[in-house]
């Protein structure tokens, strides 16, 4: 495992890292066995970086991180979320009152003193305009409630105003093979300002590991059931807003170059790492073979200018104009 600088956190961060939203909740069934055992799993191949939000099965995502951290001896760093509790989900919301009841709440489930990293959980654009947001922010900091915080975003025009506001430290943003928009000039932006970004859904809630077909079904309580077109949360969070179809489509093409010995999967995840501005991938991963198999691509080679070509031709050919003009 190979580690990067976290922008002004300073921490040193496993390039692969884990994204704890399925072990939480909405992703069909995931028991607490398999759970426990993936965030085992990756701890020990040296990810020492977790992603989670207060609403993953309701607080349970950060609780098994909890209760396996107690078991652990090395430093692991956990990044939460915080304003996805609020119904309805507006900008109103993110107000004092609301915003120190969500992070209290976050201690008690991860049972700690001080929270890493807090990010706002994708919330309004509005949000992005109202300075007292991250004034409260500023406040939780001095309280010592919390070390660091950030912002989660659905756009490329939402990151690249929220960097404008200095303690902002990471920005976590959908970034992978089907997605290239935010290497265009976000990440320019957030090199200058020394932003950390963590590069979420790398797998395209799991179409870029090859093992998706048109006769794959998902539970009831799997969100790439019940948000196929959004009616859940904003449609670019499932299988990125690629239609599931063209989604299979690139995907056969990506295989025809796929390099020998090595999964979809970790060729999607080295790609992500490919662009000095990402801090880190963070996969979810429901059980430990996943976890082990995303581990690994930080080992692969670096992509050829060849490959690096063909991924775009790829983009360009048959993702672009579904999300470029989105998100
Ligand atoms: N709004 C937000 O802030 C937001 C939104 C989305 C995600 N996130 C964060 O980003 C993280 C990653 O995104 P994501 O979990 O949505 O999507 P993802 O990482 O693109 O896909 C994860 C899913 O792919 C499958 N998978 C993972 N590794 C695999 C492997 N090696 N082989 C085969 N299948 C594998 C698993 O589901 P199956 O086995 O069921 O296919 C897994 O749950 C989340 O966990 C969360 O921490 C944040």
């Amino acid at each position: 495992m190979k580690y990067r600088t976290l922008g002004r956190t300073g921490w040193q961060v496993s390039e692969i890292s884990f994204g704890a939203w399925a072990i939480g909740g909405s992703w069909g069934t995931v028991s607490d066995d398999d759970a426990i055992a993936a965030l085992h799993k990756a701890l020990d191949l040296g990810i020492n970086f977790i992603d989670t939000a207060d609403v993953y099965g309701d607080g349970r995502s950060e609780r098994l991180i909890a209760q396996v951290l107690k078991e652990r001896s090395e430093e692991v760093y956990v990044a939460t979320k915080a304003g996805r509790r609020l119904n309805p989900h507006v900008a109103e919301g993110y107000n004092r009152e609301n915003l120190t009841a969500f992070v209290e709440r976050s201690l008690k489930n991860l049972d700690t003193d001080a929270l890493d990293l807090v990010q706002l959980h994708c919330p309004p654009t509005a949000c992005y305009y109202q300075p007292e947001v991250f004034g409260i922010m500023d406040d939780l900091v001095q309280a010592g409630k919390i070390k660091h915080y950030g912002i989660s975003v659905e756009k490329v025009e939402e990151a690249l105003k929220g960097i404008e506001y200095h303690n902002v430290k990471t920005v976590q943003i959908i970034f992978n093979m089907f997605r290239h928009r935010p290497s265009e000039l976000f990440f320019k932006e957030a090199q200058s300002r020394m932003i950390g970004i963590l590069a979420r859904v790398p797998l395209a809630s799991g179409l870029l590991t090859g093992k998706m077909s048109k006769q794959s079904t998902f539970a009831d309580d799997d969100h790439r059931k019940f948000n196929r077109h959004g009616e859940a949360f904003d449609v670019g969070e499932t299988f990125s807003g690629v239609p599931y179809e063209t989604g299979l489509d690139a995907v056969e093409e990506i295989r025809s170059i796929l390099p020998e010995g090595v999964t979809i999967a970790q060729f999607a995840l080295r790609w992500t790492l490919m662009f000095d501005a990402v801090t880190c991938a963070i996969p979810g991963a429901k059980n430990p073979k996943q976890a082990e198999d995303n581990a690994y691509s930080s080992d692969l080679p670096a992509f050829t200018a060849e490959q690096m070509a063909k991924i775009r031709y790829i983009y360009d050919h048959y993702v672009r104009d579904s999300v470029h003009h989105r998100w």
